[in-house]
C-alpha cells in the first residue's frame, strides 16, 4: 500500500467541545478534551490527506501540517464546516451542544440581592453530522461519533440511520473517556459492527484513518 494512500484528498474534521455563551462573561460547555478529534486530524494528515480541522476551543496543540480553524459555537462550527467544503472525508468528533441559550444576554446577568436565580430558556443548535450527510456537497465518506452511557451499539446503528452518515465510530463515556487517553470503541458501518480493543487514543485515530484510506482506495 502507498505511503501517503490520502494524497490529494481533503478531509474535514471537526473536534472539541463548543461554547455556547449564556452572557459576556459565562458559558455552557462540556467536558470534551479535543483529543481524538485532533488525533484523527493528524493521522489524516500522516496518511497524505489535506486536513482542515474544525476546533472548538481546547488546550490541544494543532496538529502539524493542519489547517486548524477555531470556533466557539455550534453555529459557527457549522459555518466553518460548509466553508470548507467541498470535501472528500468528514470525521465528526467535536462534542457539540445540543442546545444553547435562547436570547443571550448582551450584559452580564446581574445577582440582585433577594432576587431569584435567573431561568435559562434554551433552543436546538444546528445538528452539523446531520446537515453534512444531506449536504448538496455531501462528502463522500461521513464519519460521526456516538457518546453513549447505556446501549452503546444498539443507540449508534439507530443513530447512523438518523444521521445519514456512512459510520458511526461509538464509544461509552460513562467512565474516563472524556478528557483520558484511552478508548474503546465500536465501528458501525453497512456492513454491520466492529469491537475495537481498548486503545490509546492516538491508536484509535491511526486505526480510524486507515479504514478510511482502505475505504476510498
Ligand atoms: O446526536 P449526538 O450528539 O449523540 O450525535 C453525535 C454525533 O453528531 C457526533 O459525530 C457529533 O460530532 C455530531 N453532532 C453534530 N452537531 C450537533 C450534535 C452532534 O455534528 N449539533
Amino acid at each position: 500500500p502507498a505511503a501517503r494512500p490520502l494524497a490529494g484528498r481533503h478531509a474535514l474534521v471537526t473536534s472539541g467541545p463548543t461554547h455556547e455563551p449564556i452572557d459576556p462573561v459565562r458559558y455552557i460547555a462540556n467536558r470534551s478534551s479535543g483529543k481524538q478529534g485532533h488525533a484523527i486530524a493528524a493521522a489524516l494528515a500522516a496518511l497524505g490527506a489535506r486536513v482542515t480541522l474544525v476546533s472548538g476551543p481546547v488546550a490541544q496543540p494543532d496538529p502539524p501540517g493542519v489547517t486548524v480553524v477555531r470556533i466557539e459555537t455550534a453555529r459557527e462550527m457549522l459555518a466553518a464546516c460548509e466553508g470548507a467544503l467541498p470535501a472528500d472525508i468528514a470525521v465528526m468528533a467535536a462534542a457539540v451542544a445540543d442546545w444553547r441559550v435562547a436570547r443571550e444576554a448582551g450584559q452580564k446577568l446581574k445577582k440582585e440581592p433577594g432576587a431569584e436565580a435567573p431561568s435559562l430558556m434554551m433552543t436546538l443548535n444546528p445538528d452539523i453530522l446531520a446537515t453534512l450527510s444531506h449536504h448538496a456537497q455531501r462528502p463522500g465518506l461521513v464519519v460521526g461519533f456516538a457518546a453513549e452511557t447505556e446501549k452503546v451499539v444498539e443507540h449508534a446503528i439507530a443513530k447512523r440511520r438518523r444521521k445519514g452518515c456512512d459510520w458511526i465510530v461509538a464509544n461509552d463515556v460513562s467512565g474516563t473517556v472524556m478528557g483520558g487517553d484511552a478508548n474503546t470503541v465500536h465501528l458501525i458501518t453497512a456492513a454491520g459492527v466492529e469491537d475495537w480493543p481498548e486503545l490509546p487514543k492516538g491508536a484509535v485515530a491511526e486505526r480510524l484513518a486507515a479504514r478510511i484510506a482502505a475505504a476510498l482506495a
